[in-house]
């Protein structure tokens, strides 16, 4: 899409009600969008098919955590330390900008540059002379401060209880984890989904929805035990996508590979069968909420731009370009393989425990060494350390048993080594049998962008032709995903059309289909005006509906239209839904 049709697009979202920077009234507010009827409608529908695809056909929960959490939470996480961008501000205008985005854009030949480190980018910037982009000041010698994109607040009064709008919807499953395992009956693998609002103060908040401050995460946390579980792979294998690999990336003329997911693990393009799953089961969901596929793909995490707990990234990105222009891709969606670290880090932070009992198939018999120190002996030797010296010999037992294969043993307690007589440790290995272990489970993580992926379904639905000498302009959008389903006219408000068309448009209505009435200018600015909100039918009560018992229902992309017997309507339209029927052979 060029710039001036992403113009069209988002003049259109706001003249039709999709989508508008909120507060207005007071000058607007910047990365902050109110959805309007059709934007809201919209949302529902692709909430609702990927709550369909990834928790429904998946058999995973779906829970519903606060927005707002206490801030060990973000301690535990990592977020509170973490989860900076990198701010320059400019000394002449004062505006803020991310530092790593000013590299990006201009002619460095810089990709990713999220992943320097902030000296380097000062380097940079100093090299390239860049500039302010709001007044065009030289920032060189600007210092690059990390700005923590969490907001924050205060739970209740007084300031005693920070809190922190959750900046993912992840952290509200992940603290929940031993109930929801329980709920699980503790048996992995199992799934938890969550759609709600994420929060993030960014720096820059631009191209209207595709960076903003308050926007829809559509996650899910799949727990599994590493050692034993795997996907069923032939449930999408055949899944064809485009896919590009790190490597290709990183090499001179390397680039992307259409193949199916099938393939794709099987030449190594994909390490993990989790991640390609769920790339397959995310693919069909994209095609589904009408994404161009051919301007869709899967780019792989480079090796820098890996967070430090991720052993395999990937992002769907869709491009929102104009076709044929150079592309401008932006990130959909992550699909991140997290190991243990989420759970590990609540374990440790908190007070519960954030393991589940793996029984094994029979009981083993295991040796395990112990110790039962004689304080009889530690006390008098070390004093106050006592406790610490005990409490270090038994760690030490578990994990380097052959320390006390010598004569003494020593340990290290607050910085100060106390050496201990083996005979004093009370070292034993004892026999014991075992029903099972507990285990962290590993995490994989497929998270969405709602927001990002209903602006590049409109986008990719966004049209412009000519109809009967006309310019018109359409959305191509899938029926399922439209705002509407159904725009229904009377021909003229008299003779009793306006009544018969009520009638009609209520028995679709309660037949489950969002439908609009419409009986205002002429028919063809109705169609127009249901064409740029992407109704997928309209139907039209004329006197011939009085007369005969049928209705013409027009197709919005072909503007084709037939005649249908009002009683086979609700029937019609269904089919034509669920693509059980094309208009072509209606
Ligand atoms: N739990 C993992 C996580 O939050 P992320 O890549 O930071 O991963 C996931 O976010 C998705 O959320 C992104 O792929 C994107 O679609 C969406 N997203 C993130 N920041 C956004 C923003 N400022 N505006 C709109 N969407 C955003």
């Amino acid at each position: 899409m060029t710039q001036v049709e992403a113009e069209r697009l988002v003049e259109l979202a706001k003249r039709r009600g999709f989508f508008l920077q909120s507060a207005g009234a007071y000058g607007g507010v910047s990365g902050f969008y109110t959805f309007g009827p059709q934007g809201a409608a919209m949302k529902r529908n692709v909430e609702a098919t990927w709550r369909d695809r990834f928790a429904i056909q998946e058999g995973h929960m779906e829970v519903d955590a606060p927005t707002v959490l206490p801030e060990p939470v973000f301690e535990a996480s990592g977020h509170l330390d973490g989860f900076d961008d990198m701010l320059v501000e400019c000394p002449e205008c004062g505006e803020s900008h991310r530092a790593d985005h000013i590299v990006e854009d201009t002619e460095t030949g810089i990709e990713e540059a999220e992943s320097l480190a902030p000296e380097r980018i000062e380097e940079v910037i100093a090299e390239y002379e860049l500039v302010c982009p709001t007044c065009g000041t030289g920032l060189a010698g600007q210092a690059i401060e990390q700005f923590n994109l969490m907001f924050e607040t205060t739970i209740g009064p007084g300031s005693s209880s920070p809190g922190y709008l959750r900046p993912e919807t992840a952290q509200g499953i992940f603290i929940e984890f031993p109930q929801l395992a329980e709920y699980a009956r503790n048996q992995l693998p199992f799934g938890v989904t969550q759609i709600g609002r994420a929060y993030r103060n960014e720096i820059s908040p631009r191209k209207s929805l595709l960076r903003v401050r308050e926007f829809s995460q559509a996650e899910l946390e799949l727990f599994i035990d590493p050692e034993v579980d795997e996907p069923d792979l032939s449930a999408v294998g055949d899944v064809s996508a485009r896919f590009y690999p790190a490597k290709a990336q990183d090499c001179e003329g390397g680039g992307v590979i259409e193949t199916t997911i099938q393939k794709a693990v099987d030449n190594g393009i994909i390490a993990d069968p989790w991640i390609a799953y769920y790339l397959g089961v995310a693919a069909e969901w994209y095609q589904r909420i009408g994404l161009d596929m051919d301007r869709f793909r899967f780019r792989q995490h480079r090796p820098g731009e890996l967070a430090h707990y991720s052993e395999d990234c990937w992002d769907a990105e869709g491009d929102v370009s104009d076709p044929g222009k150079e592309p401008d891709w932006i990130e959909l969606g992550g699909f991140a393989y997290r190991a243990d670290y989420d759970l590990s880090k609540h374990d440790a932070h908190s007070e519960e425990d954030f393991t589940v009992f793996k029984q094994y198939d029979d009981p083993v018999t295991v040796e395990k060494p112990t110790v039962d120190p004689d304080m009889s002996y530690l006390g008098p030797e070390f004093g106050g350390a006592a406790g610490d010296v005990a409490d270090a010999l038994e760690s030490l037992a578990e994990d380097t048993p052959d320390a006390f294969e010598g004569e003494d043993v020593t340990v290290e307690v607050g910085g100060d080594e106390y050496t201990v007589p083996v005979e004093k440790t009370g070292f034993a290995v004892e026999e014991m049998t075992e029903s099972g272990e507990h285990i962290t489970p590993h995490v994989v993580e497929p998270s969405l962008g709602i927001d990002r992926a209903l602006y590049t379904a409109l986008d990719h639905a966004y049209r412009e032709d000519e109809v009967d000498g006309e310019e018109r302009t359409y959305l191509s959008l899938p029926p399922e995903v439209a705002p509407t389903t159904v725009g229904v006219f009377p021909l003229m408000d008299k003779d009793g059309l306006g009544e018969r068309a009520h009638e009609i448009a209520d028995d679709l209505r309660e037949a489950g289909f969002a439908v609009t009435y419409d009986d205002s200018g002429a028919i063809g600015r109705r169609y127009r005006r249901q064409d740029e909100v992407g109704t997928p039918y309209c139907v039209t009560v004329d006197y011939d509906t009085l007369e005969d018992g049928t209705v013409t229902i027009r197709d919005r992309d072909s503007t084709d239209q037939r005649r249908v017997a009002v009683e086979d309507l609700a029937a019609t339209v269904e089919a034509l839904v669920a693509g059980e029927e094309t208009f072509a052979t209606l």
